[in-house]
């Protein structure tokens, strides 16, 4: 049974998890609106991998006999000044999520709930592997530079990746 406090945070997380879901939705349809067919792509798969999450931590919650609370998930954003930016932007959202999963996995060892601290492991090594995927990305972008023919190749590029 979890503690109340760490159902909090869990629902809290749960929600995050719904809002990571729904931002790389529309990051990939403004990606399409923009003419980059293959980010777009890209980050369907990324958004599909957040519906992963998310539902790990709904059945988490339900097997611990406890019930999950989505509750109101904000906006995203739907306008970015440029591809990199947009890029940058999920690079620092991920290690918000990153610091966040720190903070539950502490919470939970402080309150000696083992069980919780087993099941966030899997996403302190999720977390690690996006951290780097998304730092990969953004060192090919800064790489190549911001003209619109070096964004064209880039773009290509992550079609064949995904
Ligand atoms: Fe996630
Ligand atoms: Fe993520």
């Amino acid at each position: 049974m979890l503690e109340k406090n760490m159902l909090d945070q869990l629902n809290g997380q749960l929600n995050l998890e719904c809002y990571s879901y729904h931002l790389y939705w529309q990051m990939s349809a403004w990606c399409a609106a923009q003419g980059f067919p293959g980010s777009a792509g890209f980050l369907r798969l990324a958004a599909q991998s957040e519906q992963k999450h998310l539902e790990k931590l709904l059945n988490y919650i339900s097997d611990t006999g406890a019930l999950p609370l989505i509750g109101t998930i904000s906006a995203p954003p739907d306008e970015f000044p440029s591809l990199p930016d947009l890029f940058q932007q999920i690079y620092e959202h991920e290690q918000a999520i990153s610091d966040r999963i720190n903070t539950l996995v502490h919470q939970a060892l402080m309150t000696q709930d083992y069980t919780t601290f087993n099941f966030l492991q899997w996403f302190v090594s999720e977390q690690c592997q996006e951290e780097k995927q998304w730092k990969r990305i953004l060192d090919q972008l800064e790489w190549l530079g911001n003209e619109s023919k070096a964004l064209f190749l880039f773009d290509q590029s992550l079609q064949h990746t995904g």
